[in-house]
């Protein structure tokens, strides 16, 4: 009796010892404004805070984090504050983060935080990728787009709500909510903080913000702290995963369509075909990736962003959240393809003409405003360091060799289409910009932008993403951008012969 006694006494003293040292351990590492936050969210938002709780935020701190050899590293912030280093990654960590850069900030039962949690926010501890993302394209899109008159006036002809004018019709701009549901949908709204409102809600009144432009995760967003780009556009929230971020579906959901059709290019690849049949078998989650063992064919983010290395450990590719330093020419037509802006705010390019666009109308690029064929050879290289881990030299050279030929033609059925378009628009048969017209608004006008914006672009995005097949040909490729030359010149000769 006494033995079994001393045994379940010891036995309760070792569970005690067990739980107060994980107790403990779970204590030092989730803040305490971060389990109030749990404490409530798990009720009303049980949705976040599971996801969140299968992230590596909700079990590493960055002091751990930190200790990881350079390669494997997840964070790259030299120097992240006391407070935040020693905790795990929690709700309170991410929302109340630079609380007054934030128009979104308000008071939150007994917490000042936002709801907004932008790129400036994520570069406490990523700082590289931070820095990287402002260099890329996207993080711009929203301006490209806005702060170009002759991109607005297309927006305005596809998006507005057309109304019967004497003889023609007219394009009122858009709204707000429609804007954002379609063309900001992707390139990111500029969201506003319009006030602060009281709701009712389960724990009683409540104050929320009220911010025009939201929800929107497109690429180019402008925040509420005035930065620009969203993480979440590939990093979805709540989980952050990598797998996600590496998976081609992230990219889909915005480069997919006629104009730009890489998924469908790829997916219709060889490329594609092998992750499709072979891909739930990789690892998605390992850092640095090793090209052969982890994978064996790339996605999206394999020749475009990640790092990788070898069996022997040597690094492939460096990551770059920037992306351009990965590609040489711009494949997507404005209204050719030409070499990569310098910057990637574009809204600075001007033509010869005066023009915000990168290339002459008869072809010729906008030099000072674009990098040198000789970057675009250095910027090639760079991507090809990922195919020659799986290619043979040979193979990439002729490769990129046909993209190039593809690039020259492409270009060359576009000089002739505008040709065209310039007769009809010299001799008045539809109103251009010499006639203080738009570009855009007429029928034959949209015929030759789907040359350049759809079928162009489709035959060039089949080459660049190895696709070829039907979407350089048949489907949206030479086939519809053959017929279309033929259209404009069938349009402009019955126009020549009714005006005899
Ligand atoms: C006392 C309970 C409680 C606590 C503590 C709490 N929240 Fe909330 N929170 C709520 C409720 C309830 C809502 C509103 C749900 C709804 O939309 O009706 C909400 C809404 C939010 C929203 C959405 C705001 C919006 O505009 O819709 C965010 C973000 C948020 N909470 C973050 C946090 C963070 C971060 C913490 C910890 C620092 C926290 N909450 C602590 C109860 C709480
Ligand atoms: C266009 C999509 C895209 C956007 C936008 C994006 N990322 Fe990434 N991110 C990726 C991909 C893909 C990877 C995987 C890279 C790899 O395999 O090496 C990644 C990886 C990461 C990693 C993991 C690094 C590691 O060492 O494991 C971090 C951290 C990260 N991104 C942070 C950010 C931050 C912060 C932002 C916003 C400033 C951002 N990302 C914006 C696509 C994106
Ligand atoms: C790593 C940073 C990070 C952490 C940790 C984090 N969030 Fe978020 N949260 C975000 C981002 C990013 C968004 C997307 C907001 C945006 O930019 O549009 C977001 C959005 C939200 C929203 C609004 C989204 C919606 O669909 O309505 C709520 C509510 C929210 N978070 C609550 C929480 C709660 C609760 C926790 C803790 C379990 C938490 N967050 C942890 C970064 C974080
Ligand atoms: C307070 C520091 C901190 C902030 C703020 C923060 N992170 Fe992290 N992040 C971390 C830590 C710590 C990890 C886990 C590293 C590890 O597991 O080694 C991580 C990991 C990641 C990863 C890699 C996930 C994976 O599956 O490998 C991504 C992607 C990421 N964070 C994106 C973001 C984004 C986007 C934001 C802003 C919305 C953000 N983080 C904000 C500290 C932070
Ligand atoms: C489904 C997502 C999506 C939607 C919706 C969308 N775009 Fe885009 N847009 C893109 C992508 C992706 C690119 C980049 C293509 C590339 O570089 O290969 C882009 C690039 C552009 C560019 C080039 C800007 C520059 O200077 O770099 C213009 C102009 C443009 N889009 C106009 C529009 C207009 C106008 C609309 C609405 C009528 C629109 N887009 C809707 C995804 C989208
Ligand atoms: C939320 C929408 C969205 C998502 C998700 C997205 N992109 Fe983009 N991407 C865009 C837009 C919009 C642009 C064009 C911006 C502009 O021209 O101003 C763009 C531009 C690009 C460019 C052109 C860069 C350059 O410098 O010419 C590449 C390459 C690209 N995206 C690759 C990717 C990859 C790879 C992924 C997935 C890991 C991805 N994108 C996810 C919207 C998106
Ligand atoms: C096998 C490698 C590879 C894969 C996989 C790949 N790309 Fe590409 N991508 C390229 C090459 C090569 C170019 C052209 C670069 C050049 O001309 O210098 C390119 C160009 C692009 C561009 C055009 C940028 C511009 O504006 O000119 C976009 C956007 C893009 N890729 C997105 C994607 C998306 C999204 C996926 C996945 C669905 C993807 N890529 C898969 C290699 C790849
Ligand atoms: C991780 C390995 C890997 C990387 C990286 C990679 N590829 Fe591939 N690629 C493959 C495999 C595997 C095949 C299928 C070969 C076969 O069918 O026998 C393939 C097929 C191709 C094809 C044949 C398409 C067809 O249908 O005939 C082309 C072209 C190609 N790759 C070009 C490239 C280029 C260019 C790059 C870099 C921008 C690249 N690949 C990067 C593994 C890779």
């Amino acid at each position: 009796m006494q033995r079994k006694g001393l045994i379940r006494v010891s036995i309760m003293l070792f569970v005690l010892t067990f739980i107060h040292i994980t107790v403990y351990a779970d204590a030092g590492q989730i803040s305490d404004d971060t389990q109030e936050c749990l404490d409530c969210h798990a009720i009303y938002h049980p949705g976040i805070v599971q996801d969140w709780k299968k992230s590596r935020h909700a079990v590493t701190t960055p002091k751990t984090a930190g200790k990881a050899k350079a390669l494997s590293r997840r964070i790259s912030s030299e120097r992240i504050p006391g407070n935040l280093k020693n905790n795990i990654v929690g709700c309170a960590e991410c929302h109340s983060l630079k609380a007054r850069d934030h128009a979104d900030t308000f008071e939150h039962n007994g917490h000042e935080i936002h709801v907004v949690v932008s790129p400036n926010d994520c570069a406490v501890c990523h700082s590289v990728e931070q820095e990287q993302f402002s260099m890329n394209i996207m993080s711009m899109a929203e301006k490209n787009l806005t702060e170009n008159s002759l991109y607005q006036d297309l927006q305005k002809n596809i998006l507005g709500t057309a109304r019967l004018g004497k003889n023609h019709l007219e394009f009122m701009p858009a709204d707000d909510l429609n804007r954002a549901d379609a063309c900001y949908h992707c390139h990111g709204t500029r969201l506003q903080v319009k006030g602060f409102k009281e709701r009712e809600t389960d724990v009683g009144e409540l104050t929320f913000p009220i911010i025009d432009g939201w929800p929107n995760q497109g690429v180019g967003r402008v925040n509420t702290d005035g930065s620009r780009g969203t993480c979440s556009a590939c990093h979805s929230r709540h989980q952050f995963s990598i797998e996600t971020a590496r998976k081609p579906y992230t990219c889909k959901q915005c480069h997919s369509g006629p104009d730009v059709p890489a998924f469908k290019v790829y997916s219709a690849s060889k490329h594609g075909n092998i992750f499709n049949s072979q891909g739930q078998k990789w690892n998605y989650s390992s850092v640095p990736w090793e090209i052969g063992k982890d994978f064996k064919a790339p996605t999206c983010a394999v020749c475009h962003i990640s790092l990788t290395i070898n069996s022997d450990g040597e690094v492939i590719n460096e990551r770059t959240h920037q992306m351009s330093n990965r590609l040489g020419m711009r494949i997507f037509g404005l209204i050719y393809a030409h070499p990569q802006p310098k910057s990637p705010d574009t809204t600075i390019i001007r033509n010869t003409i005066g023009l915000p666009l990168p290339t002459d109308l008869d072809g010729k690029p906008s030099a000072d405003y674009l990098i040198s064929f000789e970057q675009v050879e250095i910027r090639r290289e760079a991507m090809q360091k990922t195919c020659l881990a799986c290619h043979s030299n040979s193979w990439v050279k002729n490769y990129f060799k046909r993209l190039d030929g593809n690039i020259a033609a492409s270009n060359d059925a576009i000089r002739t289409a505008t040709q065209q378009m310039q007769t009809i628009w010299h001799k008045g048969y539809a109103r251009g910009l010499s006639n203080k017209g738009s570009i855009f608004d007429e029928y034959i006008e949209r015929r030759w932008s789907d040359a350049w914006l759809l079928y162009a672009n489709s035959i060039r995005f089949s080459s660049a993403m190895a696709g070829g097949g039907d979407y350089g040909v048949f489907e949206n490729g030479r086939y519809h951008l053959s017929k279309t030359l033929m259209e404009l010149q069938d349009w402009l000769d019955t126009r020549e012969q009714l005006n005899k």
